[in-house]
C-alpha cells in the first residue's frame, strides 16, 4: 500500500558539462517530496564512459524512497511524514511498525488486525530452542540472534517466496514478532536461567521486558513507565533511511535473498561500533573515563588521531546540528530516573559533563560533531536493569520493523535491480603468469 501524503519524483532534464574537455551529457536532475536535488547518473558511463567515486556513499542516494526523511542541518526526523517528537510521544511501537511498513497510520480495524498478525507470530518453533544449546555460555548475544534470525530461513518455509506479497507479508508479521523472543532467549541462555515464553496478552515492549526479566518461579510485575520507556526507546531506533545496516539488508535483498537472511545481514552491519554497537561502547567509555577530572584528557585523546579513539556516541553521517532522537532520549532518561528513584547516577552526571565540554571545545565545533541516539540511551538502559551486552541486540529488536520496510519498499519497487558497485582499479595493469622457478 502506498502512503496517500508523498507525491514521488519529479524530473527535469540538466546537461552538464565535464571541464576540460568538450564532453557533455544530458542527466535527468530528480526533486524527491524533501531534500536537495538529486542527479541521475545511470547514463553517464554510457554517454560519458566514466563513473563517478563516492568511497562511504556520503553524496550518493541509493534508491527511491518513501519511508523515512532526515534533514540533518536542521536535525528533522521523519517517518512518513511525521515528525519523531509526535510519535515517540503520542504513539506507540506497533502502531509505528504499521505506519512504517503500509505508509499511513492505521484505523482501529487495521490496527487490530495488525496487531493480531503480529503477536500470533511471537512464539518460536520448539526446535529452535535447541540451537541455543550450540553456543558457548559467553557468547555476545548480538553474535546469538544473528545467527538464529538468519536459521528462520531453514524453518519458515512458507514465507521464502518474495515474489509472492502475501509470503512477503507472513515474513515481516514473523521477524517483527520472533526478533523479540530470539533476543530475550539469547540473554537468558547467557546468564543460564530458564526460556520464558511469550505472553501476547502484554504490549509489544512489556512482554519484551517480560521475557528478559521474568523468571518462572515468581510472579512478574511490569512497570508502565518502564514499558513506557521501553516503547518510547523502540520507536526512536524503528527506522533511520539508508544507514549502514539498512543498506546491506537492501544490498542482501537485491540479490533476491530471502528476508530472514536479509534482516540477519542487518543485524551483522548494525553490530560495530560505528553503528548500533556504539550504545554499548559508550558506557564502556564512561567507566573507563571514571570520573569528569579525566574528562579533559580523555578528550585530548580523542582529538589526537593516532589514538584511533572516538567519542562514542557523538557524530552523525547526516545530522550536522543535532540528533533529534538524542533529545527525546535525554529527557526519558531523566524520566526513567525519576521514576526508580535514582536521584544521583553518577553515570549521567559524567555523560552530560562530557557533553557539555565536548560541545564547547573547538574541534566538535567545526567538525559539527553533536550527541547521537546512543550518548543517553545506553544510561537509561542501564537504569532499567537491561544488561551492557544486550543494548545493541534492543537496537536490533527495534531496526527490525524499519528494516523489514526498506526490504518490502524495495522488492515492491520495479526499477529495483541488484546492487553492484563498481571502483577505481589501482592494482597491477595486465602481466603474464611466470612458472615459480623464473620469478624473482
Ligand atoms: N569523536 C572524535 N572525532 C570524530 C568523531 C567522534 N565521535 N566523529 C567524527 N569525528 C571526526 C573524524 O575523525 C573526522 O575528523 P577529520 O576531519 O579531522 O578527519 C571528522 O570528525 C568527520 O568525521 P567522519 O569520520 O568523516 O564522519 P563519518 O560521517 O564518516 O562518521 C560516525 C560518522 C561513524 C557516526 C562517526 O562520527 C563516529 O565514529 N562516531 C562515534 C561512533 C558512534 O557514536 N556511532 C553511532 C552513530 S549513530 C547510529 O548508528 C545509531
Amino acid at each position: 500500500m502506498s502512503s496517500t501524503a508523498d507525491k514521488g519524483a519529479t524530473k527535469r532534464s540538466v546537461t552538464v558539462t565535464l571541464d576540460g574537455s568538450n564532453r557533455s551529457a544530458s542527466l535527468p536532475l530528480v526533486s524527491g517530496t524533501l531534500g536537495p536535488d538529486v542527479f541521475d547518473i545511470r547514463k553517464l558511463h554510457g554517454e560519458l564512459g566514466v563513473f563517478t567515486f563516492d568511497p562511504g556513499y556520503g553524496a550518493t542516494a541509493s534508491c527511491e524512497s518513501r519511508i523515512t526523511y532526515i534533514d540533518g542541518d536542521e536535525g528533522v526526523l521523519l517517518y512518513r511524514g511525521y515528525p519523531i517528537e509526535q510519535l515517540a510521544e503520542k504513539s506507540d511501537f506497533l502502531e509505528v511498525a504499521y505506519l512504517l511498513l503500509n505508509g499511513d497510520l492505521p484505523d482501529a480495524k487495521q490496527f487490530e488486525d495488525f496487531h493480531q498478525g503480529v503477536t500470533r507470530h511471537t512464539m518460536l518453533h520448539e526446535q529452535i530452542r535447541r540451537f541455543y544449546d550450540g553456543f558457548r555460555r559467553d557468547a555476545h548475544p548480538m553474535a546469538i540472534i544473528c545467527g538464529v534470525v538468519g536459521a528462520l530461513s531453514a524453518f519458515y518455509h512458507d514465507s521464502l517466496d518474495i515474489n509472492d506479497a502475501r509470503q512477503r507479508e507472513i515474513a515481516a508479521f514473523r521477524l517483527i514478532a520472533k526478533v523479540p523472543t530470539i533476543a530475550a532467549w539469547a540473554y537468558k541462555y547467557s546468564i543460564g536461567q530458564p526460556f520464558m515464553y511469550p505472553r501476547n496478552d502484554l504490549g509489544y515492549a512489556e512482554n519484551f521486558l517480560y521475557m528478559l526479566n521474568a523468571v518462572p518461579a515468581e510472579q512478574w510485575q511490569g512497570n508502565p513507565i518502564l514499558s513506557r520507556a521501553m516503547d518510547r526507546i523502540l520507536v526512536l531506533h524503528a527506522d533511520h533511511e539508508q544507514n549502514a545496516s539498512t543498506s546491506t539488508v537492501r544490498l542482501a535483498g537485491s540479490t533476491g535473498a530471502n528476508p530472514y537472511a536479509c534482516i540477519a545481514a542487518g543485524i551483522a552491519a548494525l553490530w560495530g561500533p560505528a553503528h548500533g554497537g556504539a550504545n554499548e561502547a559508550v558506557l564502556k567509555m564512561l567507566a573507563e573515563i571514571e570520573r569528569p577530572e579525566n574528562i579533559p584528557a580523555f578528550i585530548d585523546g580523542v582529538k589526537d588521531k593516532s589514538s584511533h579513539h572516538k567519542l562514542m556516541g557523538f557524530g552523525h553521517r547526516v545530522y550536522k546540528n543535532f540528533d533529534p532522537r538524542a533529545k527525546i532520549m535525554q529527557q526519558t532518561c531523566h524520566e526513567v530516573l525519576r521514576e526508580l528513584g535514582i536521584k544521583d547516577e553518577p553515570m549521567l552526571d559524567l555523560a552530560m559533563e562530557l557533553e557539555r565540554i565536548a560541545l564547547s571545545d573547538d574541534y566538535f565545533i567545526q567538525r559539527k560533531l553533536y550527541p547521537n541516539v546512543d550518548f543517553y540511551s545506553g544510561i537509561i538502559l542501564k537504569a532499567m536493569g537491561i544488561p551492557t551486552s544486550m543494548f545493541t541486540v534492543l537496537f536490533a529488536v527495534a531496526r527490525t520493523v524499519g528494516w523489514v520496510s526498506q526490504w518490502k519498499e524495495m522488492i515492491e519497487d520495479p526499477a529495483q535491480r541488484i546492487g553492484r558497485p563498481r571502483q577505481i582499479y589501482t592494482g597491477a595493469p595486465q602481466r603474464d603468469y611466470v612458472p615459480i622457478g623464473r620469478r624473482g
